[in-house]
Parts: structure tokens; sequence; C-alpha cells
């Protein structure tokens, strides 16, 4: 009897412990768990004089905010009350060993259909900033994106001296249309997409709008003060300049990581970018506008140029005061991004990996394909009547019917490949053209392919712009780490002039790789999983410019992938 009650017992904390194992072994000691529900909603919106239903977190927009601190467990639950298929993903979260919780869909996750819930669950292990979340499908992340801020541990101080009051500024991009509408109509023409019907900051067009005198957001702000701007480009298909009227901004954080401190007139933020910075109110007392405006470095594209206009408003200003204006930089003044890229240095000295195990040589651009269309009016509106794709090493990525970490990890056939080429099939002059350009051959390959890594080895990834249709500043992210910003240039890459900075580099998420140029990233593999790495402009995303990287596991569970939720969406 004494025997049985204590296989019994050994029994049941063997089933526990196996319960709670996937969870806790590497939820670091110490931290809180928070607990987000979130209903993914329609929400009936005034916006520009035009009434319209967009889809919300809890019928917010921007959505809810997610506070957390270093090493906190985040629980959120997402339902679907919309009859659009949902995912949210964390965007800079590395998630660690919990790829399955990473929300982009088809590669980690099928979508959440309508009337079905799903709970994400993540340890912001080792991370702390200024992070966001947003849709991972169709083109939702237009209205559904919002902050995440993660604090230090409590009684570790910022690097820097506390700011008076922080912020949340988030740079989005508001339609008239549907979106979800909007990109099959943009993939069916075979063109480009339509510029946006607005800039907004916090979900306010400004004043320059129509209609939108009132819809503006503000901070009010007390003389000799000094404000953390926590800002976030959640935009859609738009990199972005951002400026406060005769202040200047001191970064001190670029995608969730400390910076060296950094005095600047503008920053620049492509989609999926976020970076913090202090503003002192040393200035006469008034109204002075925070503007965020375009930043294209494309050719022939249509874009909005109407900025959206924020005030940073003194107490003791006389009401409706005229505002004084920012001053952007033009909209292809590419100077003024490598000013503010050459700014960004990691805080202190930091440990880049020296010796590469892999280096991919990664090409990214457009392509144009050839016509199929047995209606070319209306689905071949692309330059020189074809269709607009893209590509990386001229593959355009092919989602898959089923998540491609699904796939890997039940071993289901046929799903995707392993071939994705550490480098383009062909070397030439990519920026300047041909063979791979118009008049010649501007056609890609489709295919879902990806890319094994062992776990552990040290990765170097050099992206190249190409100038097949137009060169083009492109907001690279990759999924599942941060990555050491080693070096970055004009041209086409060379490795015997190439200058890198192995000292103090820039830890980010999402490098825009320079219009014309090259970047070149440092990282060692040791999250196993199925990461996704794409362009974060979502047009481009459509058009396939985007490939996998597979992660393999190391030894032992802390370098394993545990088993999938068991409530994982099915598709
Ligand atoms: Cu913020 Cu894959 O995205």
């Amino acid at each position: 009897m004494a025997n049985l009650a204590i296989l019994f017992l050994l029994f049941s904390s063997l089933v526990s412990s196996l319960h709670a194992a996937n969870a806790k072994k590497h939820w670091p000691a110490g931290g809180s768990t928070r607990f987000y529900d979130f209903k993914v909603q329609t929400l009936r919106v005034t916006k520009l004089c035009n009434i319209k239903d967009i889809v919300t977190i809890n019928n917010m927009f921007p959505g809810p905010v997610v506070y957390a601190q270093e090493d906190d467990r985040i629980i959120v639950k997402v339902t679907n009350e919309t009859p659009h298929n949902v995912t949210i993903h964390w965007h800079g979260v590395r998630q660690r060993l919990s790829c399955w919780f990473d929300g982009p869909s088809y590669i980690t996750q099928c979508p959440i259909q309508a009337g079905q819930s799903f709970t994400y669950e993540f340890t912001m292990v080792k991370q702390k900033g200024t992070f966001f979340w947003h849709a991972h499908v169709s083109w939702l992340r237009a209205t559904v994106y919002g902050a995440l801020i993660v604090y230090p541990k409590t009684g570790v101080p910022y690097p820097f001296k506390y700011p008076y009051e922080e912020h949340i500024v988030i740079l989005g991009e508001y339609w008239l249309k549907d979106v979800v509408r909007l990109e099959k109509q943009v993939l069916a023409s075979g063109g480009g997409p339509p510029p946006a019907d607005a800039f907004t900051i916090n979900g306010h067009p400004g004043p320059k709008y129509n209609c939108s005198s009132n819809d503006v957001y503000k901070i009010d702000v007390v003389p000799g003060k000094t404000y953390m701007l926590r800002l976030i480009n959640a935009g859609l298909n738009m990199e972005n300049f951002f400026a406060i009227a005769n202040h200047k901004m001191t970064v001190v954080e670029a995608d969730a990581e400390y910076t060296k401190p950094f005095t600047t007139d503008r920053v620049m933020l492509g989609p999926g970018q976020t970076i913090n910075v202090l503003v002192t109110a040393d200035q006469p007392i008034g109204k002075y506008s925070m503007a965020m405006g375009p930043y294209m470095s494309a050719q022939n594209v249509p874009f909005q140029n109407i900025s959206s206009v924020a005030y940073f408003n003194y107490l003791g200003t006389v009401l409706n005061s005229i505002s004084l204006q920012a001053k952007l930089p033009t909209f292809n003044d590419n100077f003024a991004v490598k000013t503010v890229m050459d700014g960004l240095r990691s805080l202190d000295q930091v440990n880049v990996p020296k010796e590469i195990d892999m280096t991919l040589f990664v090409t990214v651009g457009l392509n144009v394909n050839k016509c199929k269309s047995k209606t070319p009016q209306q689905n071949c509106q692309g330059p020189n009547n074809g269709t607009f794709a893209a590509s990386m090493n001229n593959f355009t990525f092919v989602k898959p019917p089923i998540s491609v970490l699904e796939a890997y990890y039940k071993n289901i056939e046929g799903q995707f490949t392993e071939d994705f080429p550490g480098a383009p099939l062909q070397f030439y002059d990519f920026v300047n053209g041909a063979p791979n350009n118009a008049p010649n051959n501007t056609q890609a390959l489709n295919g879902t392919r990806t890319k094994v890594i062992e776990y552990g080895s040290k990765v170097q990834i050099i992206f190249q712009d190409t100038g097949t249709v137009s060169t083009e500043n492109h907001p690279i992210h990759l999924h599942g780490y941060s990555f050491y910003v080693v070096g970055f240039g004009n041209g086409n890459f060379n490795p015997q002039t190439a200058n890198f900075n192995l000292v103090d580099p820039p830890y980010m998420n999402t490098i825009g790789v320079p219009v014309g140029g090259w970047a070149a990233i440092r990282f060692v593999a040791d999250n196993p999983g199925v990461w996704f790495m794409h362009c974060h402009l979502d047009v481009h995303q459509s058009w396939g410019l985007s490939a996998v990287l597979i992660v393999k596991n190391g030894v032992g569970e802390l370098e394993t992938l545990p088993h999938p939720p068991a409530d994982l969406p099915r598709c």
C-alpha cells in the first residue's frame, strides 16, 4: 500500500511537471506573469470624414499596451470575433524556445479563424525596451497593432537620466479601403499599391489632412523637463522620417537595445523599427509640431506626401496658438538616413561573433514577371505590362498551406524545400543592372525554400539591394533573433573594401538595407525553430520578399524546441 502511494505521488508529480515543463523550465526565476485578454473586434470609426469598420484589439486603435518587466512571462489569450483570419506577432521578442508563439501566419502557425482563440505564451528572456505587437496576416497590421513595453527589473535604472515622463508614439498608415480586400486587389492587379490615405501618429492623422484638425495627438510638456518618446513604426508600406520643430532628439535605444546617446534633428524608422529618444522642453513656451513624413528611396512610386503632425505642447501656451513647423528631410534624402545609421552604436562593447561558420549572401529586391493572364488589362499592371513580384536571391517565397514549423516538426512532406541558396545563382552588378534587369530578364522563380542552420552556428548574412526594378531601402526583419549590424554601405558589397564595426555595432531586429547598397549582420543561431526573414514593407512581403531560416535543435532540453501547444490553430 505504502509503495503504491509513493508510486502514485511520483507519477502525479511527473505528470504535472511534464505539463509545466515546456512553460517553466526556461523561464528565468523571479519573473512575474502578465495576463492579457485580446479580443479581435470590428470597430466603426470616422476618420478623414469617412466612416469605416476597422479590425482592432479590444475596440482600441492603436491597440492596448502590453506592459512587462525583463524576464517576465507574458500570456495573451487572443479570441477572434471578426470574420477575418488573424495572428499576432510580438515584434522583436526573441521567443527563446517558444517559436510556436511567434505569430507569422503559415510560418509558425495557421491563422486563428473566426470564432476561435489561441493563447500566446512567452518569456522576455533578457529583453527589455520598446517592442510592439501586430497582426501578421494579410494587411491587417494597418489597424491591428500596439506597443509592448518592457521595463528593466525592479531597481535597475536606465543608463541615462530618468525622464520626467515617457510617451508611446506609434507611426502608422491609414487606408479608407478595407485593407484585406486592398491586398487582394493589389495582388490581382499585378501593379503597385495605392498610397495610404493618411499617415498617423497614435492613430491620428493631424491637422494637415481633411476633417482632421481635431484628430491630433498631443503631449503636454512642462518647460525644462525631459521626455522619453518611444517611437514605433507600425506603418505598412512606407518608411518614415520623424522630427520635432526646434528640438533635438537624443537616441538612447534602438530595436529594444540601448545605444550610445546620439543627438540628431531627425530619425528615420522603417516599418518594424523602434527608437527611444529623449527630448528636453528647453525652448520658449509654445506649441511645436512633431511630424512624420515619407522616406521613399525608390523611383517612380506614388506615395503619400502629406505629413502627419502631432503637438509637443508646452504648458502655458496660449490656446489656439499657431504651431511651429517641424523640418523633415525631403522624401529622398538618403544622406539623412545614413547619418542616423552611422549614429547607432551599442551602449557598451559587445560580443560580436568573430569567426563565422556560415555566410549567406542574400539579394533583396523587386521583380517583374511576364504576364500570364488572359486579361492583361486587369491583371498585368506592373512595368512593361508584367506583374510585380519580389524575391531573395531571386526566389519569390510562396507561403505553404500549413505552417512551415508544423510541417518541419511533424515531418509532413511536400510543404517546403531546404534548398534556399546561400548566394544568388548569378553574380553581376546588382545595383547598376544586367543581366537580371530590364530589358534582359526581370523574372523571379517561385518556391517555399528554407535554409537549414546547425544549432549554435555563427551566422553572417550580407543583404544586397538590387536594382532589378528600382533600387530601394528595404527594412529587412529577422524573427527569433537580434543581430549585430556590423556594416553597411553603398553599391555592390565588396569584402575587400567593406568596413566592419566589430566593437560596438547596434543590436537590432530590423535593418534598413541602404538603397542601392548592402548591410551585413551577424548572430549566433542558438534559438531552434522556424524563423521568418522578410521585408517589413507589407506589399513586398505579399510579393514574396522573404525566406525562412530553420535552426535545428541542439543537445538537451535547453537547446530543443518544446512540443506545440494543444490549442495551436488548425488550417
Ligand atoms: Cu514585425 Cu514578421 O514582423
